[in-house]
């Protein structure tokens, strides 16, 4: 006689039809995500994930394809790591945020939506990044930054030749500033180059409220300014800050004069 297998054991439906439709297997995501994934897709908000375009520690983010065309990117924040507990600080002094949160996926959630959010007020005053479109638990949909289904390429990987974007990098920070946000983790890898340099990577972002948005706002200038004078353009970090917080002018031609000697001595 063949031995029954208890029900609960059995694979159910939805978890194979989640493993077919999206032809991973089971350990690329919790079956929360999965879920989550499903709902979106039966929302018709894409149709598919495809390749990832960056898994991280904290992070995955995929390319999706939408029904009527063109791409969509999914932020999925890891339900299953400890490390946005090392982020505390971020959200416990971010008034919009600081409700005492016991689990680490209320964590992990608090995250997204503060990624969210932050992206909205880019929206709003016309910071260049990512247009968000919902954010549903652990996972951030938002408007695809490349072209032709491919991603715009990372600050960091250009070297010399993005000396020309630091004014517009600047210019965004200043805008976020007077919207009354700090990113709080600005770096070569966060910012993308397309038309105009992209600011990525909103989760960590802190209202000037926060008793440590000034630290934040130096610690991000720096970083951009530090990196900009490895390739060849020096601006000095108190010019820089007192420009991002609207109280001075950058260098005007001269400047720009000085980057493009920088770029020539590295060609
Ligand atoms: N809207 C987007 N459009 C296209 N590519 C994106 C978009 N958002 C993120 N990416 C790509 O995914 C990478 C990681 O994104 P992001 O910086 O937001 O995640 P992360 O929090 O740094 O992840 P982790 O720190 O765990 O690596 C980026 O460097 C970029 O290549
Ligand atoms: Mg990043």
């Amino acid at each position: 006689m063949a031995r029954k297998v208890s029900k609960r054991k059995r694979p159910s439906r939805d978890d194979f039809l989640f493993k077919e439709r999206f032809k991973l297997e089971s350990e690329v995501f919790d079956r929360s995500t999965l879920l989550t994934l499903s709902k979106l897709i039966g929302k018709g908000i894409f149709s598919t994930l495809d390749n990832p375009i960056s898994t991280g520690k904290e992070a995955n983010v995929f390319r999706a394809s939408v029904e009527s065309g063109g791409f969509l990117a999914v932020k999925i924040y890891k339900l299953e790591t400890t490390r946005f507990m090392r982020r505390k600080e971020y959200l416990e002094g971010d008034q919009r945020f600081g409700k005492f949160r016991r689990t680490e996926r209320e964590f992990v959630t608090a995250f997204a939506q503060k990624e969210y959010k932050n992206l909205q007020i880019c929206e709003k005053v016309g910071v260049h990044a990512p247009r968000p479109l919902l954010q549903e638990k652990n996972v951030l949909v938002m408007e695809f930054l490349g072209e032709g289904g491919i991603p715009y390429t990372p600050l960091n990987e250009l070297g010399p030749e993005s000396v020309s974007q630091l004014e517009g990098i600047l210019m965004d920070l200043r805008k976020l500033y007077k919207a009354g946000l700090v990113h709080a983790d600005v770096s070569e890898y966060n910012v993308l180059v397309g038309r105009k340099p992209f600011l990525i990577d909103f989760g960590q972002g802190v209202l000037l409220s926060h008793p440590h948005s000034g630290d934040y706002l130096e610690r991000d200038v720096g970083n951009i300014v530090k990196y900009f004078s490895k390739h060849g353009f020096g601006m000095d970090l108190g010019v820089a800050l007192r420009y991002v917080k609207g109280e001075g002018k950058l260098p005007g031609k001269a400047g720009k004069k000085k980057a493009e000697e920088g770029k020539k001595k590295k060609e």
